[in-house]
């Protein structure tokens, strides 16, 4: 038996792949990536030589290929992270969000759907669609505002949201109409290794560094609930092995932040673990204009996933962020690499303009 994973070359999808494979008797992957800037095979060089891995380059919005694909290797499973991720690039430009986010996952979903009319028996009851998807088609919740459950009415407010909210709805309807056999996770924001630094944790870490500006939006108190990737990727595992077809499940870490405590703490370790000799890293926090539209708070009620599957998150912020920012510290050629000349163009197209 073999799971295809789509996007399993970005941040998320690489760790899914890699915490998969550590498994000596996991099935093998198949990783269907098209490689856009966040897509990264360094993140997968540790899998060179192993043949449980196979990377396909190529696009989800590709029907004939995904087809193929799942004709050649019978996938019981299809775990779909591919998507366009950053909000800010979806303001700047949101045709790829649609095009991606949900004409890709439409399209994955046609083809899962005929090949799982193709299986019977067992095969049959055993394929599963998983829907990797965010908190962010909740909204914005205002302070002191009980959690997101999965009861919660989408309300997503930025095109990224807006296409995640599109292609859960799309999910959601292939279960319902088709009987397709889904699941779909909404996870709050993940931070570790191999995170592209257009995020906020890892572009603090990365500028703090260079000795440049870290940028706050706005007045910095917007909260998010921050989770290890490492803790979402056993999430993940849980809903695939154990979650109710057609449901969907919360995973967060418990862990509501203002951006600002964030980048302190970031400042704080680095203070620790590399110390600049100019002073404090915090010297280096720079308050600029707000991102359109920005969600104040984000905060994930995960009794669902507990209740259900005995899923709880392994890392405390404390012990994630720590091996995280020594992550970064220890990686200065990975970070090298992804900081090439596109990415220097999208620093100034977001930056450049906020005051
Ligand atoms: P990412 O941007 O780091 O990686 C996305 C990957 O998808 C890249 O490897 C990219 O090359 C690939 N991809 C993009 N378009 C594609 C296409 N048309 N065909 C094939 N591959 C394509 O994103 P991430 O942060 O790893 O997020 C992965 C998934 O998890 C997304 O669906 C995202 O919405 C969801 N999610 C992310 C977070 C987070 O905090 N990052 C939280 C909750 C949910
Ligand atoms: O909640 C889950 C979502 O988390 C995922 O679905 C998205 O794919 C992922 O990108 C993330 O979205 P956010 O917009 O919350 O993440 P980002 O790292 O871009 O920003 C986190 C917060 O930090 C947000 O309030 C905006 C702020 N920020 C961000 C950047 C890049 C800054 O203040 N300065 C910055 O330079």
């Amino acid at each position: 038996m073999t799971i295809l994973v789509t996007g399993g070359a970005g941040f998320i999808g690489s760790n899914f792949v890699l915490d998969w494979l550590a498994d000596p008797t996991a099935e093998p992957v198949v990783n269907l990536d098209n490689l856009t800037y966040a897509g990264n095979r360094a993140n997968l060089a540790s899998l060179q030589g192993d043949a449980r891995h196979s990377f396909v380059h190529g696009d989800i919005c590709d029907r004939a290929l995904a087809d193929s694909l799942l004709a050649t290797h019978r996938p019981r499973a299809i775990v779909h992270f591919a998507a366009e991720s950053h909000v800010d690039r979806s303001i700047h430009g949101p045709g790829a969000f649609m095009k991606t986010n949900v004409d890709g996952t439409f399209t994955l979903l046609e083809a899962a759907r005929a090949h799982w009319g193709t299986l019977a028996g067992d095969a049959k009851a055993a394929f599963r669609f998983h829907h990797v998807s965010t908190d962010e088609v909740y909204g914005s919740l205002q302070p002191g505002a009980p959690a997101f459950t999965e009861a919660h009415p989408y309300e997503p407010n930025s095109p990224y949201s807006a296409s995640k909210a599109a292609s859960d709805h799309l999910v959601r309807a292939w279960h319902h109409t088709y009987g397709l056999p889904v699941v779909t996770t909404n996870c709050s924001n993940n931070y570790g290794p191999y995170h592209f630094p257009e995020k906020l944790i890892p572009l603090m870490i990365v500028n703090a560094l260079a000795g440049k500006p870290l940028p706050v939006y706005g007045d910095g108190q917007q909260i998010r609930d921050w989770l290890y990737v490492g803790d979402h990727c056993s999430g993940i595992r849980a809903v695939l092995a154990g979650g109710r077809l057609g449901e969907t499940y919360n995973i967060g870490g418990w862990n509501e932040q203002a951006n600002i405590d964030i980048v302190k703490i970031v400042c704080g370790l680095l203070d620790e673990l590399r110390p600049d000799p100019a002073g404090p890293y915090a010297r280096l926090i720079t308050y600029v204009t707000d991102r359109p539209g920005h969600d104040r708070r984000y905060a994930i009620d995960a009794r669902k996933i507990e209740r259900e599957l005995g899923w709880r998150p392994a890392e405390t912020f404390a012990t994630g962020i720590r091996k995280t920012v020594q992550w970064y510290l220890a990686h200065a050629d990975w970070v090298a690499q992804v900081q090439s000349g596109a990415y220097r163009d999208w620093v100034s197209t977001n930056y450049a303009a906020r005051a």
